[in-house]
């Protein structure tokens, strides 16, 4: 892999994929992304791995999809890429993903903070979708996900300016989960998912995708969902650790059974 890192800590049971284009600001090519679902792939079906961390560097987590590499396509070109089949691809993924955001967050870049379960980010991180400034709109779920994020007011002077916001505004508007200083926006992130990664991967699976049926589903649908997913955990070994644990006042050991 060239654009995108593997730093895995299979004895804490977490992994990091940095993106890796410092130059251009870690801008999303289609090698950068077919790397990252490959990464991301690769991380789902390792047991040792329980929660997944994206992070860019201190200056940019992303600066969007390559402007430079996107110039000359025509419609045509697009649609036979299909670069969003790498996306959908990556929206599959089970285990939780966390963002761990500095610097600029913009386009693609946004979306693909967005695509992920929880985002953790330092005081210097800036989100935007700017694409409106290059002629075209967002299409990796700008318009979408950050409505639902931040409500129609924010998501449209953002989309339809471009304007930028900051990490003090994106958490006000429940964009993101933590704003920490600079030094610590990857630690914080790596704590999160050291706790997330003690727990049980099977109800972790089950509750994420639970919480992301919330968005495309009637409430009605959804709760049945829920309702399923909470019996078929009866069903583990983990539930009878976890549940056997609390009465006998010790720390549960969950194996994913
Ligand atoms: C290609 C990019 C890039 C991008 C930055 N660079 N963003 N190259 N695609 N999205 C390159 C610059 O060309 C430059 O390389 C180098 O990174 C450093 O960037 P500078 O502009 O010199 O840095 P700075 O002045 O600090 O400005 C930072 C910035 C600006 C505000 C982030 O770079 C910027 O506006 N970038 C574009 C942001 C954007 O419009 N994103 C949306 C893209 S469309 P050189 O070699 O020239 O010095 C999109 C659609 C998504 O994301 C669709 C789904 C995938």
């Amino acid at each position: 892999m060239q654009f995108v890192l593997i730093e895995p800590n299979i004895a804490e049971n977490y992994a990091i994929l940095r993106l890796n284009r410092p130059r251009e600001l870690n801008a999303l090519n289609l090698q950068l992304m077919q790397e990252l679902r490959a990464g991301l792939q690769l991380l789902d079906a390792d047991d040792n791995i329980r929660c997944i961390i994206i992070t860019g560097n201190e200056r940019a987590f992303a600066a969007g999809a390559d402007i430079k590499q996107m110039q000359e396509r025509t419609a045509i070109d697009m649609l036979k890429i299909d670069q969003f089949s790498t996306w959908d691809a990556i929206r599959k993924t089970k285990k939780p993903i966390i963002a761990a955001v500095s610097g600029f967050a913009l386009g693609g870049g946004c979306e693909l903070a967005m695509l992920c379960d929880m985002v953790i980010a330092s005081e210097t991180a800036m989100f935007g979708q700017p694409e409106i400034k290059l002629g075209v709109m967002p299409g990796a779920g700008g318009t979408q996900r950050l409505t639902r994020a931040v409500g129609k007011a924010l998501a449209m002077e953002m989309v339809l300016t471009g304007r930028f916001i900051d990490a003090n505004k994106a958490y006000q508007f429940g964009l993101i989960n933590k704003i920490v200083p600079v030094e610590y926006y990857l630690q914080e992130a790596i704590t999160l998912a050291k706790e997330i990664a003690q727990l049980s991967p099977l109800a972790i699976r089950l509750a994420k995708e639970s919480v992301n049926k919330a968005f495309d589903a009637t409430l009605n649908e959804g709760l049945e969902f829920e309702r399923k997913n909470f019996y078929m955990l009866f069903a583990s070994q983990d539930q009878k650790e976890g549940m056997a644990a609390f009465v006998e006042k010790r720390t549960a050991h969950f194996e994913g059974k």
